[in-house]
């Protein structure tokens, strides 16, 4: 996947120009839901470095498709999830989903017609993905534990990854 990740340009949690420093308290305890959310976190890093240093919106617009299609592929490892593991709170946390993707849609499509990307709607998204982050998916990780699930891997195959094999 093309992201900031693959390309090497992990953001660094250092210097003034970062929106979202990625630090523990981000991480909900599980390594490859953190992963996953690094990438998320990452990619709004790179959109604020994108507008702060002028790269012009052609740029920004490609960062939120980025940003937009790992969302979708995100939110789908994570209902999955709830599904394979009967996770009692899955229709709420999957509307939860509906609407912040249905939210980023709306920003996506206001940006395409011209729309300014503000400071404004940087920190609207960044509170869109720390909610995200430190309250919905707070919720599920006691209970993804209790079913088998890793907090931490060393083998490859994202199966392997999540579950004790
Ligand atoms: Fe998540």
């Amino acid at each position: 996947m093309e992201n900031a990740v693959a390309d090497g340009h992990r953001t660094e949690n250092k210097g003034s120009n970062v929106l979202i420093p990625w630090n523990d308290s981000l991480s909900v305890g599980i390594q490859e839901i953190d992963e996953q959310h690094r990438v998320l976190v990452d990619l709004l890093n790179e959109l604020h470095r994108a507008i702060t240093e002028h790269h012009g919106s052609d740029a920004a617009i490609g960062i939120l498709d980025r940003l937009v299609e790992y969302t979708r592929i995100h939110f789908s490892v994570e209902e999955s999830l709830m599904r394979v593991l009967d996770y009692p709170g899955y229709e709420e946390h999957k509307q939860h989903h509906e609407q912040l993707i249905e939210q980023v849609y709306e920003l996506r499509g206001k940006v395409g017609n011209g729309k300014h990307i503000s400071f404004e709607l940087l920190h609207f998204l960044k509170s869109w993905l720390t909610r995200h982050i430190l309250e919905d998916d707070r919720d599920y990780v006691p209970f993804f534990l209790s079913r088998g699930v890793k907090a931490s891997y060393e083998k490859r195959s994202w199966l392997d990854r999540i579950f004790h094999r």
